[in-house]
């Protein structure tokens, strides 16, 4: 029986079929366009190669195609019961998640790898911050995550990709230099790892370190595909550091080359949740933004997050919406949101309304329900500064600077030396 590149047994009828699932699968673990078509290739050597239909179900998912990423996985559901139990389970994870499970995909995901622990393909749903541990809505989840990926560093820990994942979460729960010395192991191996590019602009974000970054990801952003899976995300790095740099024009040109509804070829939902972020932080460090930006990203929302379930995605519509004065879009959020963590939504969409009608008192008892707990949205740490910020914007409205100063320095020690807060002294 043939092996996949991380030495699991894999049912497949050809060594070419398997060659172009393992290259899919390193483009898929690195974020690098062409996992759709390297796996679409597998299977059309071999249409019988069940990992390839799963694979292939799990790269048009991420691509936001999701009929045919739903084709996908009944066809490996199909093929599926001649084979061991590593691969009908494999199969099984990512058929409950395109089923719409993810509390039972992350439980089966956690069972499996404790079994499978070089299974990558299928520990890959439960990590990263956009994974189902990231997106849990649990309070710990940052430890919880951490708990994970250091659980199968012994199985996997000379892979790049286990390497950078294991780095992501030592950066989110404050350990920044064991984050960079993993990172670098990691990218040293595979430069072109998306996700270690990632995360290393977060450590650098959580050091401060503006110019280092910008010049960092400005000279990797140039060979990556704009098709690829963290192009805006990326982009949405460098226009923070441009704004933090005081290169506004710079910011601008990333924002409209990149990051925001009419450039970014990504997912709904990193496209809504960037533009919504930089827009705001742009408009609290004082930047004048169009009204009409509002509006596009408010109607973007609206079409592509009709309902709530995604709360980290619902705080930015809500967002959006206030900002847009777009009352009753709003008030859905406010009213309906569910998820897992909708009860958080709820105060921080009535705090966007109470903002955007500067009823700052209000505003800051809002917010004061969820600062605590910020956590169960998901997205990093850096992603929520945009919650840290606006709570110390609103006690700057308020008068109440010296708390501001002191919130921002007991609660983001990086954010209190220079924040980017229009009006702090
Ligand atoms: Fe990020």
């Amino acid at each position: 029986m043939l092996k996949d590149k991380y030495g699991n047994a894999i049912s497949v009828q050809s060594q070419v079929a398997l060659d172009h699932y393992d290259r899919g699968v390193q483009l898929f673990l690195g974020a690098n366009y062409g996992a759709v078509e390297a796996f679409q290739a597998a299977v059309d050597v071999d249409d019988s190669f069940t990992l390839g239909f799963a694979a292939l179900a799990r790269a048009f998912m991420m691509a936001g195609h999701m009929p045919d990423a739903q084709t996908a996985i009944a066809t490996a559901q199909d093929l599926a019961a001649k084979l061991d139990s590593r691969q009908r389970q494999h199969v099984e994870c990512f058929a409950l998640l395109l089923a719409g499970n993810p509390q039972g995909t992350r439980a089966l995901v956690k069972q499996h790898v404790e079994e499978f622990p070089r299974d990558v393909l299928t520990a890959q749903l439960n990590a990263s911050v956009y994974g189902l541990i990231g997106f849990s809505g649990h309070v710990g989840r940052e430890a919880e995550l951490l708990a994970y990926t250091g659980s199968l560093m012994p199985h996997c820990g000379d892979d790049w990709w286990m390497m950078s994942m294991h780095a992501l979460s030592l950066c989110e729960t404050g350990q920044i230099d064991r984050s960079n010395e993993l990172m670098a192991k990691s990218l040293a191996i595979n430069p072109r790892n998306a996700n270690g590019a990632h995360f290393k602009s977060h450590a650098q974000y959580e050091g401060g370190e503006t110019v280092a970054g910008r010049s960092y990801l400005k000279s990797w952003l140039v060979d990556y595909d704009d098709r690829s899976l963290l192009h805006g995300h990326l982009s949405w790095h460098a226009a923070l550091w441009a704004l933090q740099d005081g290169d506004i024009d710079a910011m601008w040109h990333v924002i409209d080359n990149g990051i925001g509804p009419s450039s970014s070829k990504g997912l709904p939902l990193v496209t809504l949740t960037d533009t919504a972020a930089i827009l705001y932080r742009a408009k609290l460090a004082g930047v004048s933004v169009d009204p009409k930006r509002w509006s596009v990203l408010s109607d973007y929302a609206a079409k592509f997050f009709p309902e709530t379930g995604q709360s980290f995605a619902d705080i930015h519509a809500a967002l959006s919406h206030a900002m847009a004065g777009n009352g009753d879009r709003l008030a859905y959020i406010a009213d309906t949101a569910k998820g897992f963590a909708g009860d958080l939504v709820k105060p921080v969409a009535r705090a966007w309304r109470e903002i955007a009608n500067e009823n700052w008192a209000v505003a800051l008892e809002e917010l004061t329900i969820v600062m605590g707990q910020t956590e169960r949205f998901g997205g990093s740490r850096a992603q929520r500064d945009i919650l840290e910020l606006t709570y110390a914007n609103v006690l700057l409205k308020l008068g109440h600077s010296k708390e501001a100063h002191r919130y921002l320095s007991t609660h983001r020690t990086i954010l209190a030396k220079s924040p980017p807060l229009a009006g702090f002294v």
